[in-house]
C-alpha cells in the first residue's frame, strides 16, 4: 500500500505508523487526509503482517491541529451534513481490530484530541498540548469529543475544557487520564516504538479480542460486558496461538504467535 502526500505510511515489521503529513498547517485535517486514513485503514485491516498501527503528525510541532477550520468557512448545515454523512473516521479508528496507539508529538487540538481519544494508546511528548478549542469558533467538539472526553476524565474536567476551549499540557493531560504515558521529546519515537513492537509480539485474536472487549465496556451495561468477556474468552481456546501461549508457558519458552 503506497503512501499518499498527505499521509505517509511506513512499516517497520509488524508496526505501521500512519504520519498525518500536513506540518505547514500543523497537520489539520481536511477531507483528503480522512480519505487517505480511509484507504489505509481500510487496507491494512486485512493486511495479517501489519499488527499494531501507531498514527502520529509530520514535523515536530503539532501531532494534529484539529480539523481544517479553511474548510467550515461559508460551509451551511446541509454541506456540513453531507460531509459527515460521508463517514466516520473516528469510529473506524475506535473499532479497528487492531491495536492503534496515538503517538502525540505536539499540538492535539480539536479533532486531532478526539482522534486521539478514539486510539487505543496515547503516548505523548512533554512537548504536547491537548485541548478541545471549538468553542472559540462558535462550535461544539463534533468527532466524539463531548462522549469519549467525560469517559476518559470524567464530566466536570470535560465541560471545563470544552467551555473554556484552553489547552493543557502533557502532564496535566496525564494527570487527569486524557494521557497515558508522558515522555522526553527525544524519546518519543523510540519509547512509542518499543511499546508498539512488545504489543505486536502477542498474538493478534487476543489482541482483537482484548480490545473488543475492554471498549464493550463503555458500550455495554456491566452484566452483558461480562456475559460478552466470556465469550470472546471462550473463543480464543479455537486458535493456535492459545495452544502456543500455553505451551510456551509450560517448556519455560518464549511463545511464537502466528495469528491463527
Ligand atoms: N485548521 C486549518 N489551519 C490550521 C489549523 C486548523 N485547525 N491549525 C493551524 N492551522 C494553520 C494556520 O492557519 C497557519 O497557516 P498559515 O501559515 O497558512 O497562516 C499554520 O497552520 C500554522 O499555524 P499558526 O497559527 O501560525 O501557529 P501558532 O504556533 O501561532 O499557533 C495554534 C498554533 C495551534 C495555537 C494555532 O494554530 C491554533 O489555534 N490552531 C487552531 C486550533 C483549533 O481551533 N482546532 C480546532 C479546529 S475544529
Amino acid at each position: 500500500m503506497a503512501s499518499s502526500q498527505v499521509l505517509l505510511i511506513e512499516r517497520d515489521g509488524p508496526v505501521v505508523t500512519l504520519t498525518v503529513n500536513r506540518p505547514e498547517k500543523l497537520n489539520a485535517m481536511n477531507a483528503e487526509v480522512r480519505r487517505a486514513m480511509f484507504d489505509a485503514l481500510a487496507a491494512l485491516r486485512d493486511d495479517a503482517e501489519a499488527r499494531v498501527l501507531v498514527l502520529t503528525g509530520a514535523g515536530d510541532k503539532a501531532f494534529i491541529a484539529g480539523s481544517d477550520i479553511a474548510e467550515f468557512e461559508g460551509r451551511t448545515a446541509v454541506q456540513q451534513y453531507r460531509a459527515m454523512q460521508a463517514g466516520d473516521v473516528y469510529s473506524v479508528f475506535d473499532l479497528f481490530p487492531k491495536p492503534v496507539i496515538a503517538m502525540l508529538n505536539g499540538y492535539c487540538l480539536g479533532g486531532g484530541c478526539e482522534l486521539a481519544m478514539a486510539c487505543d494508546i496515547r503516548i505523548a511528548s512533554d512537548r504536547a498540548k491537548l485541548g478541545q478549542p471549538e468553542i472559540s469558533l462558535g462550535i461544539i467538539p463534533g468527532a466524539g469529543g463531548t462522549q469519549r472526553l467525560p469517559r476518559l476524565v470524567g464530566e466536570g474536567m470535560a465541560l471545563r475544557l470544552i467551555y473554556t476551549g484552553e489547552m493543557i499540557d502533557a502532564a496535566q493531560g496525564k494527570e487527569i487520564g486524557l494521557v497515558d504515558d508522558v515522555v522526553p521529546h527525544e524519546e518519543l519515537r523510540p519509547r512509542t516504538m518499543e511499546l508498539a513492537r512488545r504489543i505486536a509480539s502477542k498474538s493478534p485474536a487476543a489482541l482483537q479480542a482484548a480490545k473488543e472487549a475492554v471498549k464493550a465496556a463503555a458500550r455495554m451495561p456491566l452484566g452483558e460486558g461480562l456475559r460478552y468477556e466470556k465469550v470472546l474468552f471462550g473463543l480464543l481456546f479455537s486458535t493456535e496461538d492459545k495452544e502456543e501461549g500455553v505451551k510456551a508457558f509450560l517448556e519455560k519458552r518464549t511463545p511464537q504467535f502466528k495469528g491463527r
